[in-house]
């Protein structure tokens, strides 16, 4: 893996061999307050018996009946988890927490963009979601059923992912960022019936017109019967009659009852599919199910995040992403925890959005991506210096390396030097984080650091040899573990292959992602293996924007890269081929199109227009040659490219 290594990724090396001296300990009040403070005994207890471990884990939930066997590995790599158990997530989100003090308790504290704000205490969120149940369930949804939801950050795209589940449909949730052939997509994939979404949503000022896109892509796709529609922004929008429904109407009727049992479900019966890209072709529906998953983003956010009853928590990510499902709607409302989720843009109107919305709301942990805190990160840091964050007590990054200038920053300038950085690597499959630090780990920037309780992650060769410190290879996890998917949705062949074949022998699971372990046993995550692009932390598949931007009439051949970006760590550079005896574009056309169809971030920002593409005699595009070119960097060895 060493050859044909950029100059770039020669940058995260040096970064991390000097990131790997400094060490940030835990202060004594950190460790104080600490649930767990023998990390090192914990996690070896939990892999003396993996199994006995779990089922620990689970018994801090509740059951409607109480599983077999914990872990069924008859027909690996399709595990099974906590075998025979009756539950569903609802019973576990909501329903046991109305039994207690917590019934009271503010389970979302949420603020629009425009600066209106909305609380759901625990007893409160209850009721809206058995209501929409109702409503749900009088469209036909039914156990089993998929139920597409499309929107922005609102507090009704909860109520909708709790109301899916409760009934024991599936839920499927589309990106409010994407567009239309996105969402078709992922429409026609699941084949949902009903579609939930909005008006519009907020954004900059502005509005997104999501109905518009929705009504094209229901066309484009042809499943849907019935669209729901939340009323966010006012805005003017064409409804069908006979289709299209009001969802504060719908609420208003007596369908809408403020009490609808919670379908019982086996332990692994599908809770959503969530869609993901992958290595190549269309993306790919990664499936997770009640029980393991209920057990897995509970005890992790337990563990990473350490909430506490008190805690007023933060995770700014969208409901939309894996981020959003498992550490804002399921794992908090698990813990009983009082969240916090605000619809708008960091930087919107002004750089100190944020800061003023810790101070306002005394949030106590402040969960992001390195590409929101670097993106802060560039104005003055008068900006945060005005406002009071003395309430944060632990912060939280995923979704991409973090550089460790701007871990400093977030620990120094907004933690004020007080607070760990909780860096957690996990992934849409994995269900919840992997490999992350827990309060009392100490810290080095730019590391994820060890592997959680019950993870059994390592470094290794192309062969499957475990490499040395340092070295680099590929990020594999060696145990099963609850919160992992189940399947690709419709594609058990495809789970196999893509992520059960390289390390077939020893049943490993390929995470898609290159790293090293360092002499401590630490943790340094490099990128991506594949040809998935982050941008802004966004999980982006090439095959998808490479088709969008096909589907534009003058566009005969295309291949995008991730390219390096000091803000949004990668940005798309797209290569084209035109038609042969079509206008020429403008680069705005195509980087409109792509907008369109596929939604602003995967927008290229740059499109280069090419008379050929560098391929292999087999016709693989060789993206490392085109990563060279846009960098202006040697392109290294192409004895292999096509002649
Ligand atoms: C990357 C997001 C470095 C990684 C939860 C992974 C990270 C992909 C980190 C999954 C991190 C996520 N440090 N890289 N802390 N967290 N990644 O499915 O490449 O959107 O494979 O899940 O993001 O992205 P996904």
């Amino acid at each position: 893996m060493s050859d044909g290594k950029l100059e770039i990724d020669k940058e995260r090396e040096a970064e991390i061999l000097k990131a790997e001296a400094e060490l940030y300990p835990p202060s004594p009040e950190t460790l104080e307050a600490a649930r767990i403070k023998d990390v090192e005994a914990f996690y070896r207890r939990s892999l003396d018996d993996l199994a006995g471990f779990w089922e620990e884990q689970a018994g801090t939930l509740e059951w409607r009946r109480r599983w077999d066997k914990v872990l069924d590995e008859s027909q690996a790599p399709f595990y099974k988890w906590y075998v025979g158990a009756k539950t569903n997530i609802v019973d576990n989100a909501l329903d046991r927490h109305l039994k207690t003090f917590r019934r009271n308790k503010l389970a979302l504290i949420w603020e629009g963009e425009p600066g209106d704000t909305r609380t759901f205490s625990y007893q409160s969120l209850h009721r809206e979601v058995c209501r929409f149940a109702g409503v749900l369930r009088s469209m036909g949804v039914k156990r089993g059923d998929r139920v597409t939801i499309y929107m922005g950050r609102i507090p009704e795209l909860v109520i909708a992912m709790l109301a899916t589940a409760k009934l024991g449909a599936v839920h499927s949730v589309v990106y409010g960022g994407f567009s239309t052939e996105a969402l078709a997509d992922r429409i026609e994939d699941a084949q949902s019936r009903v579609l939930v979404t909005a008006d519009g949503g907020w954004l900059r000022g502005k509005t997104v017109n999501l109905k518009q896109i929705a009504d094209e892509a229901v066309q484009r796709s042809g499943y849907v019967e019935h669209v729901i529609v939340v009323r966010r922004t006012g805005q003017e929008v064409a409804m069908e009659a006979g289709r299209d429904y009001w969802y504060h109407e719908l609420m208003s009727l007596p369908i809408a009852l403020p009490r609808c049992e919670t379908e019982e479900m086996d332990a692994e019966d599908p809770l959503f599919i969530l869609y993901t890209s992958g290595t190549t072709g269309r993306p790919k529906g990664v499936l997770h199910t009640h029980g393991g998953y209920q057990v897995f983003t509970s005890s992790t956010l337990r563990w990473v995040f350490d909430l506490k009853d008190e805690d007023r928590y933060w995770c700014a990510a969208d409901p939309g992403w894996i981020t959003g499902h498992s550490y804002i709607v399921y794992g908090p409302l698990i813990l009983g925890a009082t969240s916090f989720m605000y619809e708008g843009a960091p930087n919107h109107p002004y750089p100190n959005r944020w800061w003023q919305l810790i101070e306002k709301y005394g949030l106590n942990i402040l969960y992001t991506a390195p590409t929101a805190i670097r993106g802060l990160m560039r104005f003055a840091e008068s900006w945060p210096r005005r406002y009071d964050l003395s309430s944060l007590r632990l912060l939280g990054t995923v979704g991409e390396p973090i550089n460790p200038e701007a871990w400093r920053w977030y620990r120094n300038v907004i933690g004020g030097g007080r607070t760990q950085i909780m860096d957690t690597w996990w992934q849409t499959e994995t269900g919840g984080f992997m490999i992350s630090p827990m309060p009392a780990v100490p810290l080095k920037p730019g590391s994820a650091t060890r592997p959680l309780p019950g993870i059994v992650a390592d470094v290794v060769t192309e062969e499957g040899k475990s490499c040395g410190p340092n070295e680099d290879g590929l990020l594999v996890i060696k145990r099963p573990w609850p919160g992992m998917l189940r399947t690709v949705y419709g594609d058990p062949e495809r789970y196999v292959s893509q992520y059960f074949s390289t390390f077939k022998k020893q049943g490993w699971y390929l995470t898609g992602d290159s790293a090293r372990k360092d002499a401590d046993g630490y943790i340094w995550i490099i990128g991506r293996i594949d040809d998935v692009i982050k941008v802004a932390g966004y999980r982006l598949g090439t095959a998808e924007v490479e088709s969008a931007l096909v589907s534009h009439g003058a566009v005969a051949e295309a291949a995008v890269i991730g390219v390096p970006d000091e803000i949004k760590g990668q940005a798309i550079h797209a290569f084209v081929i035109l038609r042969q005896g079509v206008p020429v574009p403008l680069e705005e056309d195509l980087k409109a199109h792509v907008r369109k169809e596929m939604g602003p971030i995967a927008v290229p920002a740059h499109v280069s227009i090419v008379p050929v593409l560098p391929k292999t005699r087999s016709g693989k595009i060789m993206r490392r040659v085109l990563k060279a070119r846009a960098l202006g960097l040697p392109e290294g060895d192409i004895s292999t490219l096509e002649g």
